[in-house]
């Protein structure tokens, strides 16, 4: 393109370098050609087949533990349904949290700009989610999994303050967290057919959305200097900490029929689980290493989360 016919805001400025202006139209181009409504592409209406697990079992917080070995096939499959819709509902949590940060981070932002076009797009996937993961949830028998009250407040001072790469590196870890579980499950022959498609939906889409954070997270850190990257990382890591160790909600033995405070006991020490969960992450924390997010507080809460 002749420089002459190059607008202002094509060049490097408050929008964005033209780089990721570039990035935002293949977004919505690829957004275009493969996106999908969840209301006709789930089977809502086949009812739930108790012969399926909710999840691969490798992912329950109880599988490899003394209790797993003695829980019915039976009440394995109900354990996974539950911890699977548990999974969902502390994603529509943080899908409402994410919804609310990047509404915010465009506000009065050019509409031309593809990256402000992405950015509703983006949201508009998540409210789709979100309507999804609540009626699996509620097919797979599961009641409303919400964080305790000191995680719910404190995600509502989040939603409403977080900014700049804080808010997008979040985002990313929440999103990359699902993703690989979501990976396994979607397809696992042992999965109910209707949970396969809702987390293969939320795969190829989130995928596009990691892509976004990765960029908006960089982008943003460009120009920050160290003590707003120290206390950046230091609020990643806290965001990071709560959503996963919010993930599955303690309800869920009681609802399985189990002991709760020995199935709590036995997921807490349970190796298998937080080995996976730390293999699972290494591509991420690898990423936050990249963008000089690991400083000494933030992996302590990494550390405790087992996600490194
Ligand atoms: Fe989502
Ligand atoms: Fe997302």
């Amino acid at each position: 393109m002749a420089s002459s016919t190059v607008r202002p805001a094509d060049q490097a400025g408050p929008s964005g370098s033209t780089t990721e202006r570039e990035a935002a139209r293949r977004l919505l181009d690829s957004s275009a050609k493969l996106s999908y409504d969840p209301a006709t592409e789930v089977d809502w209406d086949t009812p739930l087949d108790d012969g399926f697990h909710g999840m691969s079992p490798e992912w329950s917080t109880l599988y490899g533990t003394r209790y797993w070995q003695e829980m019915t096939e039976a009440q394995r499959r109900e354990l996974t349904r539950q911890e699977s819709a548990s999974v969902a509902s502390t994603g529509i949590w943080f899908e409402m949290i994410l919804q609310q940060m990047v509404l915010r981070d465009m506000y009065a932002k050019d509409p031309t700009d593809p990256r402000f076009q992405w950015a509703l797009t983006e949201i508009a996937d998540e409210c789709r989610h979100s309507i999804m993961f609540g009626r699996g949830a509620a097919k797979l028998g599961a009641p409303a999994y919400r964080p305790g009250r000191f995680v719910l407040e404190l995600g509502r001072a989040f939603k409403t303050l977080a900014v700049g790469e804080a808010a997008y590196a979040s985002i990313l870890v929440a999103e990359e967290v699902l993703d690989v579980m979501q990976r396994d499950w979607m397809r696992d022959e042992r999965v109910a057919p209707f949970v396969r498609t809702i987390n293969n939906i939320h795969v190829v889409e989130e995928s596009r959305h990691m892509k976004f954070a990765r960029e908006e997270t960089r982008a943003r850190l460009r120009h920050a200097g160290p003590l707003r990257r120290h206390v950046q990382a230091l609020v990643v890591s806290l965001a990071s900490y709560f959503i996963v160790t919010s993930m599955v909600n303690r309800q869920v033995y009681a609802n399985a029929g189990l002991d709760t405070e020995r199935a709590l006991a036995e997921a807490r020490a349970n190796e298998h689980h937080k080995s996976l969960m730390r293999s699972s992450c290494s591509g991420l924390m690898e990423f936050l290493a990249s963008c000089r997010l690991l400083t000494r507080p933030a992996l302590a809460f990494y550390k405790r989360a087992h996600l490194i």
